[in-house]
């Protein structure tokens, strides 16, 4: 999610591709180093791997890439993200819808009452865009479950960091039921070839905030790029060039980069706490 932007259009789906073969690193633990299977992205700053133009984004601007590659490349986040971490065997589409629709919608309507009925046509319209890929020819297709809105920085920041809140996570819980019952729909409806799979966020998301230390995480909460609350933006300046926010001396202890995106340490914890799931096992390995 691009937060305070209205970037939704973004979420129009753009596709970003990737050659997992080409890229620079090996995941610890993947085995298919080498192999040019493909992996198409459909969604937003939670994968992202620098396709956001650079006008719009402070993702470009420093301290972004500072831990990885040391330089701003429009990753939102220090280093790494999600997608960095798939190794495939076969070519799958991911989309991620992460948050920005509601930010859309807190900007231009607000209305509490009026979120369960967006949260429900959202999903739906999710769903239609899932089946169209699968249209499209690709064997798989992957969704993500949303991540615990609540525990985000930008949602914490009133506790001092401190405690998730349970209102923002009770919507994030209701966006994901609805999800799971549609995708469960759709393989139902296709129990030879069940090809729909969501990646439960949420899960992981909690898991690694309630045991930061399994992951050698201190700073579960409180994000690494940050400033006053309510008006900063990581990577911005102010018109004599000072910069408006600080960045932690360890960006490899905290699980938070900026106000909603995990660090590179936090993708990873992620991505471990997923690599044993069985979505994760059935993208990697059938
Ligand atoms: C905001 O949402 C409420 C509830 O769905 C709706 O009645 C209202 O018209 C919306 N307002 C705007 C400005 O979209
Ligand atoms: C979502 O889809 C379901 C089933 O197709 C339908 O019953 C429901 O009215 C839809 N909800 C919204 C808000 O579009
Ligand atoms: C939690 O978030 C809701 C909006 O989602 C907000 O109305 C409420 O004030 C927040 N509660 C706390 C304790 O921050």
């Amino acid at each position: 999610m691009y937060s305070y932007n209205k970037l939704f259009t973004l979420l129009s789906l753009f596709a970003i591709l990737y050659l997992s073969g080409q890229r620079g690193f090996q995941v610890e633990g993947g085995k298919s180093k080498h192999a040019p299977k493909k992996l198409f992205v459909f969604g937003d700053s939670y994968c992202d791997t620098g396709n956001i133009k650079k006008a719009i984004a402070n993702s470009w601007k420093d301290p972004y890439g500072v831990t990885f590659p040391g330089k701003p490349v429009g990753r939102f986040s220090d280093g790494r993200v999600f997608t960095d971490y798939l190794d495939l065997k076969n070519s799958v589409a991911l989309v991620s819808v992460a948050g920005n629709d509601y930010s859309y919608y807190l900007t231009t309507n607000g209305s509490l009452a009026g979120i369960p009925s967006f949260i429900a046509s959202l999903v739906n319209q999710t769903t239609i865009d899932l089946i169209r890929l699968k249209k499209l020819g690709v064997k798989k297709v992957v969704v993500d479950g949303l991540q615990p809105l609540g525990c985000l920085p930008f949602a914490t920041a009133l506790s001092s960091f401190k405690q998730c809140n349970s209102t923002a996570n009770a919507l994030t819980n209701l966006h994901n039921s609805l999800l799971i019952q549609s995708v469960a729909k759709l393989n139902q409806e296709n129990k030879d070839h069940p090809s729909f799979i969501i990646l439960d966020f949420y899960d992981a998301f909690l898991s690694v905030l309630q045991n930061p230390s399994k992951h050698n995480i201190e700073n579960p909460l409180k994000p690494c790029c940050t400033g006053a609350i309510g008006g900063y933006k990581c990577g911005s300046v102010d018109n004599n060039n000072v910069k408006k926010y600080t960045v932690c001396d360890n960006p490899k202890k905290a699980f938070f980069w900026d106000d909603v995106h995990p660090t590179q340490a936090g993708w990873n914890a992620v991505f471990h706490e997923l690599k044993s799931t069985k979505a994760l096992h059935q993208i990697l390995h059938n």
